[in-house]
């Protein structure tokens, strides 16, 4: 296919309430930064926009906790996020800002092109409303218990540990998350996208990439996780979903009536890429629309628009955008929405709250001179597919057995030896051997390789067959022994080592898109001034003889034992100010106290509840009764571990219905940081079924 004329390549805006850690890189900012690499090493025409999510509950909620104002947070983390994709070398074109006034015009612009056709209807709705604040409570100011997983802490717009989508009143005993009361229900108005009345078009779209018949992309290159969610989506029914809330933190709704009211962020949010290419644009003597509008004269998309995301965005990126952007009219929708899947640390889900994370930022300031190394290690365990996990020690791993021994131990030879043999002249070649051939070809057939691999997202792949080429490389000068042949045979010597200099600067190149600072470091040891690009990946006239490198220099170094141990310790040390940190709740009197009458148990049958993770059905032996319970211990224990296992039951909880199964009581459980459960169970034989525990 021919390339487009353009290309719009989006970084999912991440919220400036907190610093970025390794899940945010691999997920969205890598990806798309080799991407934009690639393409521009190809001279592709290529804006690339990210800025800071500044608006929604994310930030207001930890200005709360902070005792800062909103605009204090945002404001030091953008700056701290800004600089910390700069050092870690991701490319932005512009770094922009939803608080911006010029993105606050188009965001309101944006929705009153949107209100004048028609996109919205206007509903008043009961919402819950916490009376101590004089605050409607939407998304993440309300939590309670999810009706899927039972999760006692889900939001009122998702359950992060279901997954599952959520309105606020789905919630099982919901409470403010500002003041920890019970809301009441009380009357707001707000605009509302009924996206059901867009099924069928996101259907074709999805499945065929069509829309009316009209062929918009290929459908086969979209991960089949991404038109998965989102056809699960579709399949289950769409809703229509608020497009304004009742908050004064937020692009204010610019219309009549609508006082104290604010634009969702899921609404402003992507109305960023736009006003990001906008500003970029002008300070660059560019038209935006040229990067988001279809050609009026012959209808066609001239760019590429493609949202690097991570999968909890993809209902965002892959319904509600293109729901605003088809209905806005004139704008080309995505051409594909490549989200990756989530990438876990040393066993455990990342975590903000929980400070279980490696922060970029203090990556940085710790190994500022160990970039690239990060993003190759990252790039080789990206979860493109599915989740994946980072630990220090395959860190470790892979830095010394892959960039230090083998692309390193290849690059460091040529150059040394260049050095000692010919004083750093480029030496002349003279017949080439079969295995000369061989290497040559291989060289030569990069290039596609690479290419075709970066052009369907398969970034670890890319960068797997650009390592090949260092892999063998490393093996041709192994073979050769030219340290060996320089005695007997100097003129071999000078055609193996013209063939090792051009494959070191053909490595700077195809490592260009993945470790910018190690190509550009090799290219200035093989003394190459010209800017090389793309097209030159294959050749082999990149060094004229007669041409001076320079001296030898390690492109890196290896990792040692302690930076391991040190990672380590400062991870534990989190676990244990986690465990330290975890708030005692809110006080009780005895009286409460001897409302749960707990009994012991013994477990006497034991199943999984079809289609769940979590739950076991139980039936429970309690002296005098068996009774049957659901318990959410399926993760920590098997079916046939828990049979005959005392157990500790509250036996006056209220029955509830879960998976269709009533469920007559709830077992106590302990529960470790990492999740996993354990029975809080009498330990003396003289306790039997139906003793009392107190
Ligand atoms: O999930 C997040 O971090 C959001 N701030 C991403 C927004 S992406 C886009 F819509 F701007
Ligand atoms: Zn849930």
């Amino acid at each position: 296919m021919e390339n487009p004329k353009k290309y719009t390549v989006t970084a999912a805006l991440p919220y400036a309430n907190g610093p970025l850690h390794l899940g945010h890189l691999a997920g969205a900012y890598l990806p798309s930064d080799i991407y934009v690499r690639y393409l521009k090493l190809n001279h592709r025409d290529v804006v690339f926009v990210c800025g800071s999510d500044e608006h929604g509950a994310a930030i207001t909620l930890r200005a709360k906790k902070e005792g800062v104002s909103p605009q204090e947070i945002v404001d030091k983390y953008h700056e701290l996020n800004k600089k910390a994709f700069t050092d870690f070398g991701i490319d932005f074109s512009i770094y922009h800002r939803t608080s911006a006034q010029d993105h606050q015009k188009m965001a309101q612009e944006f929705f009153l092109e949107l209100n004048e056709k028609d996109t919205f209807t206007k509903k008043t709705t009961e919402q819950y409303y916490d009376e101590e604040n004089n605050q409607f409570l939407a998304d993440r100011y309300i939590s309670g218990e999810c009706p899927k997983c039972q999760n006692p802490n889900a939001y009122g717009d998702q359950c992060e540990k279901c997954g599952s989508d959520l309105s606020p009143l789905d919630l099982i005993n919901p409470k403010s998350t500002i003041s920890g009361n019970k809301p009441i229900l009380k009357e707001t108005s707000h605009w509302f996208l009924p996206m059901e009345r867009h099924e069928e078009w996101l259907t074709s779209w999805i499945q065929e990439g069509k829309i009316h018949g009209k062929q918009l992309h290929n459908p086969k290159e979209w991960k089949n996780q991404v038109t998965g969610q989102v056809m699960s989506w579709i399949n289950s029914g769409l809703k229509p979903r608020a497009m304004t809330r009742d908050l004064n933190w937020g692009v204010k709704v610019p219309l009549e009536g609508a006082d104290g009211k604010v634009l969702y962020v899921w609404l402003d949010a992507p109305i960023g890429y736009i006003s990001a290419t906008k500003k970029w644009a002008e300070e660059n003597g560019k038209n935006w629309e040229d990067y988001w509008k279809v050609n009026q004269e012959t209808g066609e998309a001239d760019t590429k628009l493609v949202h690097f995301i991570g999968k909890d965005n993809i209902v965002f990126h892959a319904i509600i955008f293109p729901i605003l952007l088809k209905q806005h009219g004139d704008y080309v929708l995505p051409d594909n929405v490549p989200a990756n899947e989530f990438l876990n640390l040393e066993g455990d889900k990342l975590s903000t709250s929980r400070n279980w994370a490696v922060w970029l930022h203090e990556y940085l300031e710790e190994f500022p001179d160990k970039v690239d190394e990060l993003r190759y290690v990252l790039t080789s365990i990206m979860p493109e597919n599915k989740d994946s996990e980072f630990t220090w020690k395959d860190f470790q791993d892979r830095v010394n057995n892959e960039l230090v021994a083998i692309f390193g131990n290849f690059v460091n030879r040529v150059v040394v030896l260049t050095n000692k043999y010919y004083e750093g002249v480029v030496p002349t070649a003279g017949e080439l051997s079969a295995e000369d051939k061989v290497m040559l070809e291989e060289v030569k057939s990069i290039s596609d390789k690479i290419g075709k691999s970066v052009e369907q997202y398969r970034f670890r792949e890319a960068m797997g067959e650009a390592m090949n080429i260092a892999r063998a490389g490393n093996k041709y000068l192994a073979d050769a022994e030219p340290w060996k042949l320089i005695k007997t045979d100097p003129e071999r010597v000078k055609t193996i080592m013209k063939i090792a200099l051009q494959i070191s600067a053909n490595l700077s190149i195809a490592f260009a898109p993945f470790m910018p600072k190690k190509a550009k470091q090799l290219q200035v040891m093989l003394g190459i001034e010209k800017e090389l690009d793309w097209n030159d990946l294959g050749s082999f006239s990149l060094l004229q003889e007669n041409e001076k490198i320079n001296k030898a220099e390690l492109l890196f170094n290896k990792i040692e034992d302690e930076l391991v141990t040190s990672q380590l310790a400062k991870l534990e040390k989190s676990k244990l100010d986690n465990i330290l940190e975890t708030p005692i709740k809110e006080e009780i009197t005895f009286e409460d106290f001897t409302k749960l009458d707990i009994r012991t148990g013994v477990i006497l049958e034991a199943e999984k509840v079809k289609k769940t993770k979590k739950l076991l059905r139980l039936k429970v032996d309690m002296g005098n009764e068996s009774r049957t319970i659901v318990s959410g211990i399926a993760e920590s224990y098997a079916p046939e571990e828990v049979i005959g296992k005392q157990v500790s039951v509250l036996v006056n909880l209220a029955p509830r219905a879960i998976k269709g199964i009533e469920s007559q009581g709830m077992i106590l459980m302990a529960e470790n940081n990492e999740g996993k459960l354990s029975f809080v169970n009498p330990s003396e034989d003289y306790i039997n079924a139906g003793d009392g525990v107190s």
